[in-house]
């Protein structure tokens, strides 16, 4: 009985506060709906993005108040910080292009996720860079090609960067320079980003990365990694270092030993030669270590007995 009382209680509270909600504004109600108008949506998953219904209400759309603004003068006022459109099945991509920077009206947006859908080849629009909150940014597989655009360094706050299959390359003049803005990046993917005008800088780029949790460079075109590191390491935050299939052809490089925190390296499918260094125990929290496929020689070195964490060890076809 007290208990039903005090349920009841709390739910008259919650409905004061909630009342006063007017849902999204104008402004960023136009902005979903321009985003809208501009694609192809042949199985209508946007079915709900209707004038008729609260923006904050729509499939994928995600609101907050806004604490930072005046309380006083926007009570209940939302605002979108989460567009979330990732696809799960081909068959009910969004498609085409996005064409006008409507988006940029969602001035609160922290996180777009855009992936699995088929934006047809165009090219990741520019605009992207200037959402000033933006902190998840994930187009895996969204059919995006072309030049991945430097105004993405502009995203200062962004901890996660998924940009797997979406570019054809690189191309030669331009450099991934703009990367090391992103300071407070814990993931990237590159995944099939063919990164190979940039073999000879990836590593001293990612380097600027002092929060970098995950890396993924799975056929990336990388031909070059450096056997000594002279600088300071900052990737010791690093968790998981996925650079298979590559095209490194190196001696396995010491200075990954110092990468302590390691517990997943998959370095298999290159052209590795050389011992696998004793000096591999030093990873002592590597669950997975895969070194298959390369040209590695000489015996198996003991230390890796010293590896009690490890699940998987690969060490085929050398
Ligand atoms: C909030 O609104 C009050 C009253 O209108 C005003 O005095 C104050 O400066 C505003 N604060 C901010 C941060 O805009
Ligand atoms: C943002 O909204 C305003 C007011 O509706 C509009 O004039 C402006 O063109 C929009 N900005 C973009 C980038 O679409
Ligand atoms: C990507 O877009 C191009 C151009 O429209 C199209 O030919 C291709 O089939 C698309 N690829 C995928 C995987 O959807
Ligand atoms: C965004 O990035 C571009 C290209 O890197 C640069 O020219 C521009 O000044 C940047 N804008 C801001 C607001 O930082
Ligand atoms: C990768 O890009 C380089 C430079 O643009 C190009 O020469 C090479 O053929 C590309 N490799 C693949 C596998 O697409
Ligand atoms: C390590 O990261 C910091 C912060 O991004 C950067 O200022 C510094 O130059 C980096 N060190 C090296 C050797 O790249
Ligand atoms: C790796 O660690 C060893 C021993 O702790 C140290 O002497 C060496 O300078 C480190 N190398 C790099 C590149 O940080
Ligand atoms: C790797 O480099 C060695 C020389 O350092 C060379 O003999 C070998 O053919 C190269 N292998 C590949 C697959 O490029
Ligand atoms: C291993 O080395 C041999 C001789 O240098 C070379 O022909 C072969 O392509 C290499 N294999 C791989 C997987 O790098
Ligand atoms: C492996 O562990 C043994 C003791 O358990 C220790 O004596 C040895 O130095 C370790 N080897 C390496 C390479 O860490």
């Amino acid at each position: 009985m007290l208990c039903g009382l005090m349920s009841l209680a709390f739910s008259f509270k919650e409905a004061a506060v909630a009342t006063p909600t007017r849902g999204c504004s104008e402004v960023e109600q136009d902005a979903l709906l321009a985003f809208k108008a501009n694609v192809k949506d042949p199985s209508n998953r946007l079915a709900s993005w209707s004038p008729r219904i609260d923006c904050c209400k729509w499939s994928g759309v995600v609101c907050r108040s806004s604490k930072a603004s005046n309380a006083t003068l926007f009570q209940g006022q939302l605002h979108v910080v989460e567009l979330n459109l990732e696809n799960p099945n081909v068959h009910t991509a969004l498609r085409g292009e996005i064409l006008s920077p409507s988006l940029l009206n969602l001035t609160r947006l922290e996180r777009l996720d855009l992936s699995g859908n088929d934006f047809e080849g165009t090219p990741i629009p520019h605009f992207i860079g200037s959402f000033q909150k933006l902190k998840y940014l994930e187009l895996y597989g969204s059919n995006f090609s072309g030049v991945i655009p430097s105004q993405l360094g502009n995203l200062s706050s962004l901890y996660h960067l998924g940009l797997q299959s979406t570019m054809d390359a690189i191309p030669i003049g331009s450099p991934l320079d703009w990367l090391s803005g992103l300071s407070s990046l814990r993931f990237l993917d590159l995944t099939f980003v063919n990164l190979s005008t940039v073999s000879q800088s990836w590593l001293s780029v990612v380097n600027m990365l002092p929060s970098l949790r995950e890396l993924y460079l799975f056929d990336c075109n990388l031909n070059h990694i450096p056997s000594s590191f002279s600088s300071h390491l900052n990737l010791t935050s690093l968790l998981i270092l996925e650079i298979r299939y590559n095209d490194f052809n190196s001696t396995i490089p010491n200075w990954l030993c110092n990468l302590t925190k390691l517990s997943t390296l998959y370095f298999d499918g290159n052209s590795l030669f050389g011992p696998i260094p004793i000096e591999i125990a030093t990873l002592s929290r590597l669950r997975e270590l895969y070194l298959g496929g390369n040209n590695l020689t000489g015996s198996i070195p003991t230390s890796i007995g010293n590896l009690t964490s490890l699940i998987s060890l690969n060490l085929f076809r050398n």
